[in-house]
């Protein structure tokens, strides 16, 4: 009895020790050394600069990050004359190597997220019902879904990733017959108005006034 016990306790001090060497195998939370290279846009936490049109990174997902920083390299992202905030960020891609691209990407996914609008309208923008299938019709940090999380960034920036994809500018990766996911959903049908309407309420959460009365006149139909 005494000895079982005593292999039982030698088998459990033998099994947390081989969870210990599978926690040293994960890579380092620590900040990449490269980092400093970003901080003078996104911050030192992350978080961006709507001043300087520099979205909030940390907290986005890994995969996102990772693929975003392997576009903005070889120009797949901020190759178009018109796409000129992209542009910059291309340039400051380019000294980054594979490495420091995942490295940064996992760093940057295990920092603390900015802030999800409260859910305070009932209704939604008209037509934001595509939207909603991969991004959540309301409010959300979650989701399994294997998409960028975009509620509560500014409502400049996701505007202008909006348009970019309508108009050919963003991540069009015609060249390899896979389009953008995003550059199929967004048409010519998508007007400005209703661009900014989803930027708007994915930023805040609220409908603009305008973009209410459009919703209530569509219940009604
Ligand atoms: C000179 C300012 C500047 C610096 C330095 C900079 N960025 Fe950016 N970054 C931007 C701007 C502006 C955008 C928005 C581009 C757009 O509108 O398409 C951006 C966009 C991004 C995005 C895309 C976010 C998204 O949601 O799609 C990622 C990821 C990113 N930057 C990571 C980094 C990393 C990592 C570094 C450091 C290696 C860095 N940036 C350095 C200005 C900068
Ligand atoms: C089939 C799933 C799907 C649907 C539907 C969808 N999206 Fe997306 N969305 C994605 C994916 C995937 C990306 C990343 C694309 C890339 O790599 O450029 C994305 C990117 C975005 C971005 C850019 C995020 C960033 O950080 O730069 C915005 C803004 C956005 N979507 C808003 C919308 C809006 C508004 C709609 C409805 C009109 C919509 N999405 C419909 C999957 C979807």
């Amino acid at each position: 009895m005494c000895r079982n016990y005593k292999q039982l306790l030698l088998l459990g001090v033998v099994f947390l020790s081989s969870l210990a060497v599978a926690d040293q195998e994960l890579p380092p939370l620590t900040e990449p050394a490269v980092y400093i290279s970003c901080i003078s846009c996104h911050g030192p936490d992350g978080l961006g600069s709507e001043a300087i049109h520099a979205p909030p990174i940390a907290g986005q997902r890994a995969a996102y990050l990772e693929a975003q920083l392997l576009a903005f390299r070889s120009g797949e992202r901020g190759g178009h004359n018109a796409d000129i905030w992209a542009r910059q960020m291309a340039l400051m891609s380019k000294p980054l190597s594979d490495s420091d691209i995942s490295s940064l990407a996992f760093f940057l996914s295990q920092q603390p997220r900015w802030a999800v609008p409260a859910v305070k309208a009932d209704q939604t923008p008209t037509g934001f019902a595509v939207c909603g299938s991969c991004h959540g019709e309301k409010p959300s940090a979650a989701g399994d879904l294997d998409v960028p999380q975009v509620w509560g960034m500014p409502s400049e920036y996701l505007f202008r990733q909006l348009i970019a994809y309508r108009d050919g500018i963003r991540g069009h990766r015609a060249s390899e017959g896979s389009p953008n996911v995003m550059s199929q959903i967004m048409n010519s049908s998508m007007t400005d108005k209703m661009l900014s309407e989803f930027a708007d309420y994915l930023a805040s959460g609220v409908l603009s006034s305008a973009a209410a009365t459009a919703a209530t006149n569509e219940k009604q139909k």
